[in-house]
């Protein structure tokens, strides 16, 4: 069964496209006129020129709204396309979740005629985020285990520029760090379920980090810890675009 099978079943309640953040992976793919959108899930960040979306997950394509891109069942790993089929290649938030991700890359690269974008995010600075570091080691340990270091995928994606992409305090994609400011949505289930990291934890990891937040956020333990968080906007928590291929 596809991971998503399992998780993904409410993924549209939480996980909805930032506007701030598609305007990013739309920038890193303008003059694209043809797009294959890679482990597409319900559609976030799925910009208006894709001509197809390939996702594994039923439960994801059945969420996907009336009029997206039509959506192809397979994986990055054998994209369903010939060579040079499309402009560009776009992965969000995904190649953490492919079995091989040095073919899924080869497969991008193989059937996107100029240009290949991912989003991914950078374990080195994400592990530092003070949900992971202070309160739950369980879902540092599960997104350690799933993360693609940002520089293999420069290595398969040669001469591929990085670009951070930093997080709106009101961030309106629910993914793991976008709470960043908002301490106290961790502690919906319904928020922790669209979050990899959370969901693919053993639940009973996570309920002593849990509970020692709730204590925190009730005593103003973690207000005064994270002081510094109330005046920013915008927060650098790992997430990284990997964008590759001339203009
Ligand atoms: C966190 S979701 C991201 C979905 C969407 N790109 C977004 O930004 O909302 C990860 C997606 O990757 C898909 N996925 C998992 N394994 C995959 C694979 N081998 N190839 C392509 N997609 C895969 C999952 O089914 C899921 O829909």
């Amino acid at each position: 069964m596809a991971v998503y099978d399992r998780i993904g079943r409410d993924y549209r309640t939480t996980r909805r496209p930032d506007p701030r953040i598609a305007a990013r992976v739309g920038a890193a793919l303008a003059g694209a006129t043809s797009i294959v959108n890679v482990g597409a899930g319900t559609g976030s960040y799925e910009p208006a020129e894709t001509v197809v979306a390939v996702e594994p997950s039923s439960v994801m394509v059945a969420q996907r709204p009336a009029g997206a891109a039509p959506c192809v069942r397979g994986t990055a790993e054998a994209l369903p396309l010939s060579d040079g089929a499309v402009d560009a290649a776009l992965a969000v938030l995904t190649v953490h979740h492919w079995t091989d991700v040095d073919a899924g890359i080869a497969e991008l690269r193989r059937v996107a005629r100029r240009r290949v974008v991912v989003l991914t995010w950078d374990q080195a600075v994400l592990r530092d985020f003070w949900l992971v570091r202070e309160y739950l080691p369980a879902a540092a340990a599960v997104s350690a285990g799933h993360a693609v270091p940002v520089a293999r995928l420069v290595e398969l994606l040669p001469g591929a520029r990085i670009e951070p992409v930093l997080v709106p305090h009101d961030c309106v994609d629910g993914f793991g760090a976008a709470f960043w400011r908002r301490p106290a949505a961790y502690l919906d289930p319904a928020v922790r379920e669209g979050i990899s990291m959370l969901a693919q934890a053993d639940p009973r990891d996570l309920t002593d980090g849990l509970a020692a937040l709730a204590a925190d956020l009730e005593s103003g333990a973690w207000q005064e810890r994270h002081r510094d968080l109330s005046s920013l906007d915008m927060f650098d928590a790992g997430y990284r675009l990997v964008v590759s291929g001339p203009g």
